[in-house]
């Protein structure tokens, strides 16, 4: 689906010509301002249908009226916003997302917004204006990628344009707004497409390909390398290639770096997103439920690579690399076997208890590799544990690190983008579950009855050493099989819109 252009009028929203007028109303206050001047023009029609259905401007409530040509739109979507007095923009992005699902059920192809008065609430208008283009363009994402005609699938229009009516005074700020959210949407967007695609196209060579061209598709404001298996084996990342070694597929190590000139001196983010384009368990397969869903398993390479291109096009001052280890975990005569030791690239054996805990080995070699690289500071996005569920559902991540101020610094981002994070478990008495009698470590963590995702993360942290990392477990958030307010099922790109949060802070984070 084309993306949605936005612009901005300076027209009054009862002058507008419109499919569909949008118009946020706090709780108790309606009709006021915009309302009443909407209201009156289309002879109380407003406050009658919002008494009758008991409308009052609670936050996410939504009411449409017809206005029969009294106003130029033709129809208007009232939205709650809730108590002033509690009014924020956690409030503000749950309005718009309820407000845009209805718009959506009213499949219109265009609609205008009217931009709230915001002054002296907290909010900018920069940031209303972000908050529009972004979930206008997460609420009409859809997966039809492989319906045909034959099928009966008719073309979906979407909405391709949305404007927003406003004084002169935001008007710049909004449009600023508009962009960034436009770019945030599409990026997050992009994440979840690469979920969705089958395990069979999105293979590590596609992720390469994708990189690449995403490299050239912004001028070079990136620059994409893919290390090949020779390249891997030289640089000794015996883990990795492990993984790969039932496989077909050749594995890509995919480097994206971000250097703008503006760059705060002294630090670099590093972002490594465990990137298994299929997870069948290896030689220790999962059985056909756990399987179904694990072309989801590539999930935090592709939330890094869509944030690096979010990144670059937002021109944000800050040096990011970003590593993906990409490879599928397949079965075959050439698989790694249970009690292989493999040697990682830092040079720690380990012996493999489990094929199945594959996402820790990939990440080894990717966090030393960024670290070679540069990286101060890390984070890792990955689907590495089912345990995380037991804790998380599939409504926030696990959040594990080495450095409290690092970890709290990852867990503000994701909290100001409303992505939940929770902080968990790193004591050193979980360190034994990734004990070994023959060699360094051992990949199951098991021998606890529990705290797995709290091993697999302190696995990870004998990598990442005394660089400030965070390890944010996605295997609940990544991929969803229930329908969660009216999302579709399947990709979510979570950690898109944490990442840019965190990398637009990290400018002026210690
Ligand atoms: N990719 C899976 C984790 C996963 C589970 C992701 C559910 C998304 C949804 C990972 O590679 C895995 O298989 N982990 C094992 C580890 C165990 C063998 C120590 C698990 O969670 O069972
Ligand atoms: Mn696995
Ligand atoms: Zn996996």
């Amino acid at each position: 689906m084309a993306s949605t252009k936005f612009q901005t009028a300076r027209v009054s929203p009862g002058n507008v010509t419109t499919k569909l007028l949008v118009v946020g109303v706090f709780k108790n206050e309606f009709p006021a301002g915009i309302s009443a001047a909407l209201n009156s023009r289309c002879n109380g029609v407003l406050a009658a249908q919002a008494n009758e259905e008991g409308f009052s401007g609670a936050k996410n409530s939504t009411m449409v009226v017809f206005t029969h040509n009294k106003i130029g739109a033709r129809r208007v979507l009232l939205f709650g916003l809730g108590d002033r007095a509690e009014f924020d923009v956690t409030v503000l992005r749950s309005a718009v997302t309820a407000a845009f699902k209805a718009a959506k059920s009213l499949k219109v192809n265009e609609l205008t917004v009217s931009a709230l008065d915001l002054d002296g609430s907290g909010v900018s208008a920069e940031t209303f204006g972000e908050t529009v283009a972004t979930y206008v363009g997460l609420v009409n994402y859809t997966i039809n990628h492989f319906k045909t005609a034959k099928g009966g699938h008719k073309a979906d229009q979407g909405l391709s344009s949305v404007r927003v009516v406003c004084g002169s005074k935001h008007e710049a700020d909004i449009q600023r707004g508009l962009h960034a959210g436009t770019v945030i949407a599409s990026a997050q967007n992009n994440a979840r497409n690469l979920v969705n695609l089958p395990p069979s196209i999105c293979t590590a060579t596609y992720l390469a390909e994708h990189a690449l061209e995403l490299g050239t598709r912004l001028n070079g404001a990136l620059a994409v390398t893919v290390l090949e298996k020779a390249d891997c084996e030289k640089l000794g990342m015996g883990a990795f290639l492990g993984v790969n070694r039932g496989s077909d597929q050749p594995p890509k190590l995919i480097v994206i770096k971000y250097t703008p000139a503006d760059a705060v001196p002294g630090k670099v983010l590093g972002l490594v997103g465990k990137s298994v384009t299929f997870d069948t368990g290896g030689l220790d397969i999962k059985g056909a439920d756990g399987m179904r869903t694990m072309k989801c398993d590539m999930a935090g390479g592709a939330a890094v690579l869509s944030a690096m291109g979010a990144i670059a096009a937002l021109k944000l001052p800050v040096s990011v690399i970003a590593v993906m280890a990409a490879t599928d975990n397949a079965i075959s005569g050439k698989s790694f076997l249970p009690g292989d030791v493999l040697i990682s690239m830092n040079g720690r054996s380990i012996e493999v208890d489990n094929t199945d805990a594959e996402g820790r080995l990939t990440l080894a070699d990717a966090i030393e590799y960024i670290k070679l690289l540069g990286a101060t500071h890390i984070v890792d996005l990955a689907t590495l544990t089912g345990a995380v569920l037991a804790t998380c559902a599939d409504v926030g991540a696990g959040l594990f690190g080495n450095n409290s101020a690092w970890s709290d610094k990852v867990m503000a981002a994701a909290d100001s983008v409303g992505e939940f994070a929770w902080k968990m478990p790193m004591w050193d008495e979980l360190r034994d579950a990734n004990k070994c009698q023959m060699a360094d470590l051992k990949n199951s963590g098991a021998s606890f009855g529990g705290a797995g995702s709290s091993s697999a993360a302190l696995f990870l942290s004998e990598f990442a050493e005394t660089t400030p990392w965070v390890h944010l477990d996605i295997a609940g958030t990544a991929y969803r099989k229930r329908h969660f307010q009216a999302d579709p099922d399947g990709g979510t790109g979570w950690g898109l819109r944490t990442i840019v949060a965190l990398t637009r802070q990290f400018a002026s984070a210690k």
